[in-house]
């Protein structure tokens, strides 16, 4: 390990690939130059400290240049214990960024990290998961004086912030980027598509063409996985709890059926919940031998790997890939259950973190255009700002679209007009 004062990180020697690796998701991420030039114009974080939790990725190495450029002091720690891409960790320490992370972090480290970041006294959050405010609230009130306001950036951390608002112990306020719908539709459906498959892949090389492959859940992630999971030739089955989204599961030409059925016919399960033991011993017993297990969803909890652990002898086959023998059968794990995508290949491209990331500079720059006025509650943006995403992504994209003419406004907000 690697440490100073203002870092402590796997190998400084592997910066330089860093670097390159940060032009490289630089290079695909344009409207983050844009945001970033207007940042530095207006100094619109002069004089803050944004402390991140977030994924160390090159993607991410991009938002916190694009936040340093705006004049705010930056340090950041990782969001799950596999997902640090450790080059871009020593690339943002020789930048001078605080940066307090490595690939395979021990529960002990992970939480020292948290503490870290929390010792620079941030006066605004971003969370992946919501472990920084967490923290915040349960341990470190004390800094509450001084902070603006947050920041999450995943489904699992709003549903943890809507219960604490629900509570009553939220006490700052939080922008829910992941509800943007440039966040929750591109990122969600095309970015988890994407890279859970990417993740199986690198973990395990295995052909999906003619494999039965079970995503769990039919939320925007399992939306996007059973999608891109059928391009490749699979026979996708879709489990689910919430009837409207079984229902479009089917209508999109899915088969859906319980957890309890699929498992005895899938050969790749995923699972993109959200929530807790969705695979459990009792379906792992009733797989096929050779089945393999992944999950996407932000936290370890969607496979019961500690019912596995204790039935099963364990092995590890190679890099993100442990096999179990139960009952004879031999099941496979792809990264430790962890997700997937971020541990065993680079978390979602680029182009797709643009418009995550913008979304989050965005809120950082709304929080401090509007300190001390908004309250400590989950905080949807403002519409016109999704929208302005939206349209810096299309010029990125170098795609243009039609204007409404003052007639097709004018329709728009009538009512009289009929057949
Ligand atoms: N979440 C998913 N993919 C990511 C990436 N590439 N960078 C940061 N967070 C992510």
């Amino acid at each position: 390990m690697d440490s100073g004062k203002d870092y402590e990180v796997k190998d400084m020697s592997l910066a330089e690939q860093g670097m390159l690796n940060i032009e490289w998701a630089e290079k695909h991420m344009p409207i983050m130059k844009t945001l970033s030039a207007r940042f530095a114009k207006e100094k619109t974080f002069a004089g803050v400290t944004v402390g991140l939790a977030l994924h160390v990725t090159k993607e991410t190495a991009v938002l916190v240049r694009s936040l340093r450029a705006g004049g705010a002091k930056v340090v950041i720690t990782g969001c799950n214990p596999l997902s640090t891409q450790d080059d871009v960790a020593a690339a943002l320490a020789k930048e001078g960024v605080a940066v307090f992370a490595y690939k395979g972090e021990n529960t002990e480290d992970y939480y020292r990290y948290l503490e870290k970041v929390l010792s620079y006294h941030p006066n605004i959050t971003i969370d992946d998961g919501g472990d920084l405010v967490t923290m915040i609230l349960t341990k470190k009130p004390e800094l509450l004086k001084g902070v603006i306001g947050g920041c999450e950036e995943t489904t699992t951390g709003i549903i943890r912030l809507r219960a604490m608002e629900r509570d009553g112990v939220l006490k700052y306020p939080m922008i829910a980027v992941n509800d943007n719908k440039t966040k929750h539709l591109l990122d969600n459906y095309y970015g988890t598509g994407q890279s859970t498959i990417d993740g199986i892949l690198r973990a395990s090389n295995i052909l999906f063409a003619g494999k039965d492959v079970v995503v769990c859940g039919y939320g925007d992630c399992g939306k996007g996985v059973a999608m891109r999971a059928k391009g490749m030739g699979s026979n996708v089955i879709i489990t689910e709890v919430d009837a409207f989204r079984g229902m479009q599961a089917t209508l999109d030409g899915y088969r859906v059926m319980p957890m309890v059925d699929a498992a005895a016919i899938g050969e790749i399960f995923i699972t993109v919940t959200g929530d807790k033991h969705v695979i459990r011993l009792e379906h792992m017993k009733k797989m096929k031998d050779g089945a393999m297990l992944a999950n996407s969803g932000h936290f370890n909890v969607e496979l019961d790997l500690d019912a596995l652990g204790k039935a099963a002898k364990h092995r590890k086959m190679r890099p993100f890939l442990d096999e179990y023998t139960l009952d004879g059968k031999k099941i496979y794990v792809c990264a430790e259950g962890r997700l997937v995508n971020l541990a065993a290949a680079e978390g979602h491209p680029s182009e797709v973190m643009a418009t995550s990331f913008a979304g989050q500079s965005l809120a950082c720059a709304y929080l401090v255009k509007n300190r001390g006025k908004l309250p400590a509650k989950v905080i949807t943006l403002p519409v016109e700002i999704d929208d302005e995403i939206a349209r810096l992504q299309l010029d990125a994209m170098g795609v243009k679209i039609d204007a409404l003419t003052s007639e097709q406004k004018k329709y728009l907000t009538s009512w009289e007009e009929g057949t």
